[in-house]
């Protein structure tokens, strides 16, 4: 079975081919980076736009790759939440086209799903495991119990880790995105030069807040004579890192806490999403992980950042259990994968939670 997969959520525009077996036929990604860089953040108009232009070539370009005509494409599956409305419409119109012209099964995805399944596209990972998501637009741990069955430990009430990177990048200098600057940066400083705090460090739960950490580089930074030389900002971002990193691994020691009582030994633990990029995190989540005995799976990055491979691959997840969805499935822009998860304490919100919970 080979399944196209559509990734339109945010700013990345991808299209994969991928089969029941896992293997990878085809995996093209286009990054809009550029062109949001001069507004210094995610412009969703021309997220949208930028997604119309580029889906077709990507596509076509997939299947070159893999060698292949649509007509070898078994089912079809698109990102349809969360993320930007416009943007999603794209990728999610197209997929439906495309499965109508052929007559195969069309699969919506949830984007936070490709995310929570990737692993299996790559090892043999069972259910459940413990998945810690950290983008520059998701933050939580997960117990994956199975496709389509999630349990939410945590979430973050205020802004994503890979966000905290990037706005802390932006604070002491650095570019855009800031994750791999500060690590850069880093790597030449000294993380005890500057007391940061660790928020939420220490408190029952698995939640997140990066907010005050944000506010704490802010001020720190005011208070040091401009322009800030390069020892600084080597000892801000190494502080800043071990920060949160400190906070990462609190969180998800209280986390596997809680999935020892699901499953009391063994197990894995999947670290995804762009931050999983990070070598100080990984580094630490190994040790914990070892330490708890849990095997320790992080997929290879080009799986870890946004791409649809992981899309695709959810949809062949869903197609083996004959979970395929009608044409007149929506777009959303929220689409919790824990339907039944309180919203975060604190948060602020009495109901749904953001795109980021
Ligand atoms: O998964 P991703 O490509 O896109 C979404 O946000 O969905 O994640 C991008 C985020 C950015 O915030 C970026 O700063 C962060 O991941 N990131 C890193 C590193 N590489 C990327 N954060 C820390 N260390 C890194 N090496
Ligand atoms: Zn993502």
């Amino acid at each position: 079975m080979i399944v196209l997969g559509l990734e339109t959520s945010c700013d990345e525009t991808a299209a994969a081919l991928v089969t029941d077996q896992r293997q990878v036929l085809a995996d093209v990604v286009r990054s809009q980076l550029k062109d949001h860089a001069p507004f210094g953040g995610v412009v969703p108009e021309i997220a949208a736009r930028r997604h119309i232009d580029h889906l077709d070539g990507l596509i076509r370009r997939a299947l070159e790759e893999a060698g292949i005509g649509l007509d070898r494409v078994d089912a079809v599956a698109a990102t349809a939440g969360p993320g930007l409305i416009g943007a999603l419409m794209v990728g999610l119109m197209e997929g439906k086209a495309i499965a109508a012209v052929r007559g195969v099964p069309f699969i919506a995805v949830n984007h936070l799903e490709g995310h929570a399944l990737s692993p299996r596209l790559i090892a043999d990972v069972r259910f459940p495991y413990l998945l810690l998501l950290v983008s520059g637009g998701h933050c939580q741990l997960l117990i994956v119990e199975g496709v389509g069955r999630y349990r939410r430990l945590g979430t973050t009430i205020d802004d994503a880790a890979g966000e905290a990177f990037d706005k802390a990048a932006k604070l002491i200098g650095l570019g855009y995105p800031g994750g791999p600057a500060i690590e850069r940066a880093a790597k030449k400083g000294d993380p005890k030069r500057f007391a940061l705090p660790r928020p939420m460090k220490g408190r029952a739960g698995a939640d997140f807040s990066f907010a005050g950490l944000k506010t704490a580089i802010a001020h720190l930074v005011a208070s040091l004579s401009a322009p800030l030389d390069e020892q600084t900002v080597a000892d801000l971002a190494a502080s800043f890192q071990a920060a949160v990193a400190d906070v990462l691994i609190d969180r998800t020691t209280n986390a596997i806490a809680s999935y020892r009582l699901v499953v009391p030994e063994g197990g894995a633990i999947v670290v995804a999403g762009g931050v999983a990029a990070n070598t100080l995190l990984r580094e630490r989540l190994t040790a914990l992980a070892a330490k708890s005995d849990l095997a320790m799976v992080a997929p290879p990055l080009r799986l870890c950042t946004d791409n649809a491979a992981m899309i695709a691959w959810a949809g062949a997840e869903r197609l083996g259990l004959g979970l395929t969805n009608d044409f007149d499935f929506a777009p959303r822009p929220r689409w919790p994968l824990d339907p039944l998860a309180e919203p975060a304490p604190g948060s602020g919100r009495a109901g749904r939670l953001g795109r980021k919970a």
